[in-house]
């Protein structure tokens, strides 16, 4: 009697446990010592971390808009800000001189918004029917960009500007679509090719960011 209870309270947790989601974890700080896998990185075992695990400061400094295009970003993804793995979000700064443009770029993985902090940029997102949606942002000003589509960041103002990007991902990713090309070694006969560029404007655009080939 006494066995068959216990086997039959056995069966009944079991297709209780069967049955229930599994818990969720509160968070799952990533342990970057560990392989990113699809889904992120492994957790850091929760006796490890402090409040501070939970904090990034690396964003309150301004970044080094003295290069080609005028224009920093600070990211505070999973590899800077561990405690976003796992939570769906991140954040990253930029920083963009007088003229500083983030070149026409993508996060494949992520939504993202901005909000400006400071000066006046001109932002827009290009749709996949080919649709301009453009606006010039002032301070207090947010827009967003949906995951995958075109877009880019212009400071219009006289003065340096700054805007925070959150994102819908802790991997949102960044390709920028110049950079891709002409900072590369994709040979420029490809590049010509498939752009529609001159050889001469290919040449000047691979000198000025950096590419060979
Ligand atoms: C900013 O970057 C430029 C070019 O790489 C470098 O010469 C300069 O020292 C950097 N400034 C700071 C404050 O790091």
């Amino acid at each position: 009697m006494a066995t068959s209870m216990v086997s039959l309270l056995a069966i009944v947790l079991l297709c209780n446990f069967a049955l229930q989601p599994s818990r969720a974890q509160d968070f799952c700080v990533a342990d970057l010592s560990s392989e990113l896998t699809p889904s992120g990185y492994p957790c850091k075992a929760a006796s490890s971390l402090t409040s501070d695990s939970f904090v990034f400061t690396g964003l309150e400094a301004a970044g080094n808009v003295s290069n080609n295009i005028g224009a920093a970003v600070t990211p505070a993804f999973s590899a800077q800000f561990p405690a976003v793995n796992g939570l769906g979000v991140s954040i990253a700064r930029l920083d963009l001189a007088p003229n500083g443009v983030i070149p026409l770029h993508i996060h494949p993985a992520g939504n993202e918004i901005l909000l400006v902090l400071k000066g006046i940029i001109c932002a827009g997102f290009i749709s996949s029917s080919n649709v301009v949606y453009s606006k010039t942002l002032n301070v207090g000003d947010v827009m967003v960009f949906p995951k995958g589509l075109l877009h880019y960041q212009i400071n219009v103002g006289k003065y340096n500007a700054i805007a925070f990007a959150s994102f819908s991902s802790p991997l949102p990713g960044l390709q920028i679509v110049p950079l891709s090309l002409f900072a590369s070694n994709l040979p420029s006969f490809v590049i010509e090719k498939t752009t529609f560029l001159s050889d001469s404007e290919v040449k000047r655009l691979k000198a000025f960011l950096g590419g060979s080939g």
